[in-house]
């Protein structure tokens, strides 16, 4: 307990001087930074290697603190009481007084917002008096990190502090819903399409990856673990390794499965632990067997796809 508060303390302090701190969500690490300053969101970018015209999800604590910063709406509202805080990114428009960073929203009139349902990123965001930018944090167009010593393995000694959450639970990134026209997921996560029109009781829309990019997470490449992905493999080649999924798929020193039990949400939160492995045994790429589509299992298949990509 004592370090759980020290480290939220040094944290603090250091994001108090608009430098930044990998902090644990639910869903994935994020490299945070003071989403109102200039100066803290410029190198939240440059550590990532991110393309400014990409902008950054914005992590806040309260319904409160949000709408001095954005216009919510009644759909917004029925999702927020029942996915929030969670795995739910909504893009809505932003207030003209608001004082997020130009940065942030790459000069754009809506912003990302999410709520993240992680103890150690509410307490810090809860003693903060801004809200924080923050994309996972892994350096930009590679796999998310999903554990402190995944962040370290990307930026090294360049970022100044991990706030060590252990494992993320989920895994996968957040679900984006665009709220600023009819609701429209611009990316799958571990709250589907079918959880969401169920609340909603409306037709939602998803966005295929399109010429036109909203998110552009969204872009065709993306999550690339270093090595060549290849989807709904049967077997390995040589130096390859092969990804599968469920009981009958045996596991070996170039086989890997993701769920034992045929369980999406523990094969998503294998995923990109994975993947890593992978790639840090020297293997020169992966082939993955076909993963069901259904529930997190789009999510899933969403991310390999873009991975397969290159
Ligand atoms: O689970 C998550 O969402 C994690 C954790 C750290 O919160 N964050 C995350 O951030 O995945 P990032 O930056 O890796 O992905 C954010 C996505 C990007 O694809 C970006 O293009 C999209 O959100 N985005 C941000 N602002 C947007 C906006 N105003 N309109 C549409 N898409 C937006
Ligand atoms: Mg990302």
């Amino acid at each position: 307990m004592k370090n759980f508060y020290s480290n939220i303390n040094k944290s603090k302090k250091i994001l108090n001087n608009n430098k930044v701190v990998a902090i644990p969500t639910e869903t994935v690490y994020g490299l945070a930074g003071n989403a109102y300053s200039d100066v803290a969101t410029k190198r939240i970018f440059k550590l990532k290697n991110r393309p400014h015209k990409n902008p950054l999800i914005v992590h806040y604590f309260s319904i409160k603190n949000l709408q001095k910063d954005c216009e919510t709406n009644r759909t917004f509202d029925i999702l927020y009481n029942k996915f929030c805080p969670g795995p739910i990114t909504f893009v809505l428009k932003k207030k003209n007084s608001s004082r997020i960073s130009k940065y942030v929203t790459s000069n754009k009139k809506t912003v990302a917002v999410r709520f993240p349902n992680n103890k150690i990123a509410r307490t810090l965001l809860s003693k903060l008096s801004f809200p924080l930018a923050a994309p996972s944090a892994n350096i930009s167009s590679k796999l998310s990190p999903t554990c402190s010593k995944d962040v370290k393995e990307e930026f090294g000694k360049k970022i100044k502090f991990i706030l060590d959450g252990g494992n993320c639970k989920i895994g996968l990134e957040s679900t984006i819903i665009d709220l600023t026209g009819k609701p429209s997921i611009l990316r799958p996560g571990s709250i589907t399409l079918e959880k969401i029109k169920k609340v909603l009781k409306k037709k939602v829309s998803i966005k295929k990856t399109s010429k036109k990019i909203k998110a552009p997470g969204q872009l065709k490449f993306h999550y690339y673990p270093g090595i060549p992905v290849k989807m709904n493999k049967k077997y390995a080649e040589k130096n390859q390794a092969l990804i599968g999924f469920g009981k009958k798929f045996k596991t070996g020193k170039n086989r890997f499965n993701l769920s034992k039990n045929g369980n999406l949400k523990e094969a998503a939160n294998n995923l990109y632990k994975t993947m890593r492995l992978i790639k840090k045994r020297n293997f020169k790429s992966i082939a993955v067997t076909k993963i069901p589509s259904t529930d997190i299992g789009y999510a899933i298949n969403d991310r390999l796809k873009k991975a397969s990509n290159k």
